[in-house]
């Protein structure tokens, strides 16, 4: 069964954290910074990817160390594009609204990296959930990723490769490892795809357009949960697929994120979203029902989007394609989080499959998406 956490993705979730003093090149980054060690009172670890230690050190700093994937080589993609994010960082202008937490110091054998610890912060993904991201959020947002995507990325080492997912060669057939690592209800969600030549093409065409689309520095991960609020101000982390990309990647994610949401509100608990007590997977309801709620949440969500829209606007004149591409990026947002989802599941959820549905009109009819979402531009700019 799954949980609303599940479904509309991590909230700040503490638990208990692994030993740090176990995980190579943790004691010596906080040596190297003069830190001390962790205190392993108050010690907590928050919902990741990644193992990562939120606490306080012997010498008194508040710090947040995490750690990230390496390569059997010992390199490691994740950290240099993470590195190559703030070696540009002294680039951003201050006072921007493109606020990060302050980095430390990184020690490359272990991949391990230190940052300040925001205190009270809550995560994107419990803002969302607990209905406070609202549209002053959503425009500060659409601020910052438009000041991301100003940087000058001139002379800077940015990874300049293809941004990950969709994998093109997995929409003709699974690799066999591939298929082994993958819930039942996974294999059912990328079917929708592999079935679907409407789908397919879309993404294709979205690929190529991508290819040819102005490049700019952008964070290609963007999800509410790299979004942090503490003390009224908005953070966003995770760095570690940021590169140079299609700007409409983080517009897309962004709008995909409060398309998901809605989709998942459908069984959430809480009277926007209809009965307290309604089944958490939305198994006992009809695809009618699931479409008519999941419709009326896309609906309450659409002041949200067209806040970040404008924020990002304000910023930034982006290219007259950016609307559709962003909406094709949007569509794919939900079927990479639905697939995501269904890791710890048996079967597709009806509710799943309503958030394929509205992936997919959104990748196959780019250009209306864009309209409905009102992603405008001002008018008489070139087409
Ligand atoms: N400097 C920080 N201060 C407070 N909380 C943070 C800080 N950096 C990250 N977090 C919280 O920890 C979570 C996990 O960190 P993140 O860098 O996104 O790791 P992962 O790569 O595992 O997703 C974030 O979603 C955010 O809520
Ligand atoms: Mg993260």
């Amino acid at each position: 069964m799954s949980t609303p956490e599940q479904a509309g993705g991590p909230a700040l979730l503490r638990y208990r954290p692994t030993d740090p003093t176990a995980v190579p090149g943790v004691r010596e980054l906080l040596d190297a910074l003069g830190l001390g060690r962790l205190e392993p009172e108050g010690l907590a670890g928050y919902g990741g990817r990644n193992d990562n230690w939120a606490g306080r050190t012997t010498s008194g700093e508040r710090v947040f160390v995490k750690t990230v994937a390496r390569d059997p080589d010992g390199s490691s993609g994740e950290l240099d594009r993470a590195l190559s994010f703030e070696a540009l960082a002294p680039r951003v202008p201050t006072g921007s609204a493109l606020r990060f937490p302050e980095h430390l110091g990184t020690h490359r054998p272990g991949a391990v990296s230190a940052y300040r610890l925001l205190s009270g912060a809550r995560s994107g993904a419990e803002v969302a959930l607990d209905g406070d991201f609202d549209e002053g959020l959503c425009r500060t947002a659409g601020r910052a990723v438009a000041t991301l995507h100003g940087l000058d990325p001139q002379g800077a080492a940015l990874d300049a490769g293809d941004a990950p997912l969709p994998p093109l060669e997995w929409l003709e057939a699974f690799p066999w490892s591939a298929l082994q690592d993958r819930s039942m209800a996974q294999i059912a969600a990328w079917k929708l795809v592999q079935d679907d030549p409407g789908a397919v093409g879309a993404l294709r065409r979205l690929r190529a357009l991508e290819r040819a689309a102005p490049r700019t520095p952008t964070h290609c991960d963007l999800r509410f949960d790299q979004f942090i609020l503490a003390d009224g101000e908005l953070y966003l982390c995770d760095w570690e697929e940021f590169r140079l990309a299609d700007p409409a990647r983080d517009v897309g994610a962004f709008i995909g994120e409060w398309l998901f949401q809605a989709t998942y509100s459908v069984f959430a608990p809480g009277p926007a979203a209809g009965d307290a007590d309604a089944p958490p997977t939305g198994f006992d309801f009809t695809h009618e029902e699931v479409v008519r709620r999941g419709g009326e949440g896309i609906r309450r969500h659409l002041p949200r989007i067209a806040a970040f829209w404008q924020g990002y606007r304000e910023l930034r004149a982006p290219d007259p394609q950016l609307p559709e591409r962003a909406a094709g990026f949007a569509g794919w947002h939900l079927y990479d989080r639905l697939i995501a989802t269904a890791q710890a599941h048996a079967t597709l959820s009806p509710v799943a499959r309503a958030a394929a549905g509205i992936g997919r009109t959104l990748l196959t009819r780019p250009t209306e998406a864009a309209a409905t979402l009102r992603l405008h531009l001002p008018t008489g700019s070139p087409r």
